[in-house]
Parts: structure tokens; C-alpha cells; sequence
């Protein structure tokens, strides 16, 4: 984990929520599903986890939202990269990106890799997608029981309180195992990053609770249902 500065050079609207393009030392850049605590040195009590939306030159994207009071020109401090991430396994083939929240851009990052992989790539999602690689198909969420049946491989990201229906989303009864590689990113609050085991990451697995903040925020799909 390191520390640093870096620098919000410029902001982009996705779906009307506001994203940045941020410059810092590369050692700071997160994998795909890490995160960076990030404060602007204002009065705000909390940092905020911010994650990449895919490489840029000098730095990232950061994936919306971020918050209304950062403005370019502002000056973050930053600790990370936290976290566990996605792993995409060599071997896939057929994968489904899924995003069940407000934003896909936590899953952009992956593309790279699935692209350079040979693999077919699904995006399920309902929201306004832009700027996508031609290779990439999209699909409504409608779709997500078919497609899970077709993918080796999904990687999805959902806020913590959809957790729940997560199962019956994906078109699993309460006693079908789950047969095909799956990771979730959960989308929570984070403030402390694990620091001070404030507990406010809390996601309930099939071992106890777990952390978002360290243990995940990317948890293999069979931990949690
Ligand atoms: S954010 Fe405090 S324990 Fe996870």
C-alpha cells in the first residue's frame, strides 16, 4: 500500500453521475475492483474509495460517482491500492460483465484483458452504455438468466443491499450450486478502508461476516449465496 498525491485534471458526466480523470504515480493506479481512499484536504470527515474506470496516460479514470465538491485542479490525497480484486481466469472464454448498480465503469478495466484473451464479452446492464470496444455485445438485464447459462466467467458488480436477490438474478434455485467461475464486486461505503475496523463494509458470507474493505470489495459469488 502506498501513499501519495494526485491530481483531478478534468470530469466527465456517465448516466449524470460525475467521474474524473485523475493523474498519479503509477504504483497508485488500482487493479480492476481495488480501490483508492481519496480525501481533497477539505473539511470532510471521511476519504472516499474510488475506483478505476479503465488506464489513461499519467493516471485513471475514476469511476463515478464521485463527489459534487471535487473540482479540477484539486489536489487528492490517496492511500492504496486496497483491497482484493478481480482475477480473470487465462482460460475464459465466454464472458459476462454484469452491472446491477448505477455505473459499469468498475467493470471497464477488465476489458483489456478479456480482449487481449480472445475472449466473447457481454455487458449486461440497463443503463446508457457509451464508448464501448466494438467486440463488446450488450444485453438488458432481462437477459442476465441466459447469459449466466452461456458464461465461463462473469464478473458483477452490485450495491450491497441487492445482495439478497442476488441468487434468484442469476437464476439459481435455493439448492443449484453454483458450476461456473463468478466474482462479485460489492458496491459499500468504505471510509476507513480497514484501518479502523469501523465495521460499516460488513458483508454477511457463508463464513461470517466479512470486511468489503479488505477481505474484499471482489468476493467469489460462492462465499456469498
Ligand atoms: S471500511 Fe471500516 S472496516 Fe471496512
Amino acid at each position: 500500500m502506498k501513499h501519495g498525491t494526485g491530481e483531478l485534471t478534468e470530469l466527465y458526466l456517465e448516466n449524470g453521475l460525475r467521474g474524473g480523470r485523475l493523474l498519479c504515480a503509477q504504483n497508485l493506479i488500482p487493479a480492476p475492483g481495488q480501490y483508492l481512499l481519496a480525501h481533497d484536504g477539505s473539511d470532510a470527515p471521511l476519504p472516499v474509495p474510488v475506483f478505476s474506470a479503465g488506464p489513461v496516460p499519467g493516471g485513471f479514470l475514476l469511476a463515478p460517482a464521485i463527489p459534487q465538491t471535487w473540482q479540477p485542479g484539486a489536489s487528492l490525497s490517496l492511500r492504496g491500492p486496497l483491497g482484493r480484486g478481480f482475477s480473470l481466469p487465462a482460460a475464459a472464454r465466454n464472458i459476462a460483465l454484469v452491472s446491477l448498480g448505477e455505473t459499469s465503469a468498475r467493470l471497464k478495466p477488465l476489458l483489456t484483458a478479456a480482449l487481449g484473451q480472445g475472449a466473447s464479452i457481454v455487458l449486461v446492464s440497463d443503463l446508457d452504455l457509451a464508448e464501448l470496444p466494438p467486440e463488446v455485445e450488450v444485453q438488458p438485464l432481462a437477459a442476465l438468466v441466459e447469459i449466466a447459462k452461456w458464461a465461463d466467467y462473469l464478473a458483477i458488480d452490485v450495491p450491497r443491499e441487492f445482495l439478497l436477490g442476488l441468487r434468484e438474478m442469476l437464476g439459481f434455485s435455493k439448492q443449484a450450486r453454483v458450476r461456473f467461475e463468478a466474482q462479485v464486486l460489492v458496491v459499500t461505503p468504505m471510509p476507513c478502508g480497514g484501518l479502523a475496523e469501523c465495521g460499516v463494509c460488513a458483508v454477511t458470507t457463508r463464513r461470517g461476516w466479512k470486511m468489503a474493505c479488505k477481505d474484499g470489495p471482489v468476493f467469489d459469488l460462492r462465499e456469498l449465496i
